[in-house]
């Protein structure tokens, strides 16, 4: 049987997960692509970890000359994550020949025009399903299997380690910091796990399927994002008292030629699909003016399941149906983007406010005030009862439908009272 020689650089938590299903399910691999996927190479700088799969010998190397220098590799997954040498590293496979498939979205969402392009003008392909959303094959469904519909809006919980962090608080009420550490453990996270937590990850996946869903050309960094790193158990404990979930959300929502983009800690009706996902699984609900309503679930970090997507896309590449979408769609071509982003302060939901207050007379009416001024309609006020006068109480407001504009700016007041403590904390809501 034909022979495609694939190399992998950087053999990690999805590094070996990908060598795993290469090595065990070769089988597997042959049979959908038609040939022997060949694990040549294997490049990481730490030769010494104990890993889970047993590599054959002269497969494992530190030196990456060995893959960019051997014409008979042809495709590279490449398993590392930031930004710099891994820039330079994917410029560098390109220009010797490899076609590249990458699950490093903090890489495409700050390079991809140079990256893309580069590989363009070398006639040369870059496949990223495992970027997005781990196992689940949202990059194919969006580019290829709806791309009869004009998609109108996509909600997704985009981050398995922000998403397993909320359920622990949720399920087993464990705090923030040690649920954290689990998700680490557990080889979810990223090497710096801020980007996680504060919303960065989910920011530079929902780049990336703004652009291939809406045509948007977003930088992450433009895109409003909020992390969990602020959400404390009591916040969950209030939020599952008035029968709701929080999600970390990525957000983007059409309105003609504009559209809304935004990460946000959301408090989601129970009922909701998206409200009982829990654990290190994701879901995106698509809508298409053809399909209605689509939803995807599945894990969205971990091992196995994001090396699913980097097998899935080592085949499609391999048997040269990469090659095919990846020039068809011009992915972050010099094309005109079709829509422009919308003004976030516009954006329109119901919000809880937990601000942290001295329970004294007339607090509550200063704070009431202020949304008043703002026209911010409040829907229900939860204080819970405390002993003595004086002491701190978090005071939890549910509004009516207002804007994100109004809702920061009256916080803001807020925030300035005499009695407030700290900051307050802001959700959106949806029902
Ligand atoms: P990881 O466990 O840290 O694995 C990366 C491996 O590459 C480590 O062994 C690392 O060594 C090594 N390495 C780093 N820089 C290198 C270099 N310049 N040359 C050779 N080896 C190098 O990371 P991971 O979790 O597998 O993630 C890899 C990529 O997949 C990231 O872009 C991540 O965002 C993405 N991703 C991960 C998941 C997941 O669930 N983990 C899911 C989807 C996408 P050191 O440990 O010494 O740094
Ligand atoms: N750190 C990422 C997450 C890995 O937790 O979702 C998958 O992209």
């Amino acid at each position: 049987m034909e022979k495609t020689k694939v190399a992998i650089i950087g053999v990690g938590t999805v590094g070996q997960g990908v060598a795993k299903l290469l090595l065990d399910h070769g089988d597997r691999t042959a049979r959908h692509a038609g040939r022997t996927l060949w694990l040549e190479k294997a490049v990481d700088r730490d030769l010494t970890r104990p890993r889970v799969c047993d590599l054959p010998k002269g497969v494992l190397t530190d030196n990456i000359e060995e893959v960019i220098n051997n014409p008979e590799i042809e495709v590279v997954a490449l398993l590392i994550g930031g930004l710099e040498p891994e820039r330079t590293i994917m410029l560098r496979l390109l220009e010797s020949g490899k076609n590249v498939v990458t699950a490093n979205k903090a890489l495409l969402a700050e390079h991809g025009p140079e990256l893309f392009d580069r590989a363009r003008e070398l006639g040369r392909s870059i496949a990223f399903e495992a970027s997005v959303a781990g196992g689940i094959p949202i990059i194919a469904n969006i580019s290829q299997c709806l791309s009869a519909n004009q998609i109108e809006s996509l909600d997704g919980i985009l981050n398995g380690t922000t998403n397993f962090i909320l359920s622990k608080m949720h399920e087993e009420g464990v705090a923030y910091a040690d649920a954290l550490k689990e998700a680490q453990r557990l080889g979810y996270a990223e090497a710096d796990p801020t980007l996680d937590v504060n919303g960065s990850d989910t920011a530079q996946k929902l780049a990336i399927l703004a652009h291939l869903a809406f045509g948007a050309r977003v930088y992450w960094k433009d895109i409003p994002r909020v992390g969990i790193d602020n959400i404390e158990v009591a916040d969950v404990r209030y939020a599952l008292e008035m029968g709701y979930r929080i999600k970390l959300l990525a957000v983007a929502q059409l309105d003609k030629d504009t559209l809304e983009l935004h990460v946000s800690p959301t408090l989601l009706r129970r009922g909701l699909p998206l409200s009982d996902v829990s654990g290190p699984f994701n879901a995106i609900r698509v809508v298409g003016d053809a399909v209605g309503p689509v939803l995807f679930f599945g894990q969205g970090a971990g091992q196995m399941p994001t090396a699913s997507a980097v097998v899935a896309d080592l085949i499609d590449t391999a048997v040269g149906r990469t090659a095919i979408t990846f020039h068809t769609l011009e992915l972050w071509s010099n094309r005109k983007a079709r829509v422009t982003p919308r003004d976030f302060a516009k954006a329109d939901g119901r919000f809880y406010l937990r601000t942290n207050v001295e329970d004294h007379p007339g607090v509550l009416a200063q704070i009431a005030s202020i949304l008043g001024q703002h026209n911010i309609s409040i829907a229900s006020v939860l204080q819970p009862e405390v002993d003595k006068d004086g002491e701190i109480v978090p005071l939890i407001v549910m509004t009516h439908l207002t804007t994100e504009g109004a809702t920061r700016k009256a916080i803001a007041e807020i925030d300035k009272l005499p009695s407030v403590r700290g900051k307050t904390v802001r959700m959106w809501v949806r029902d």
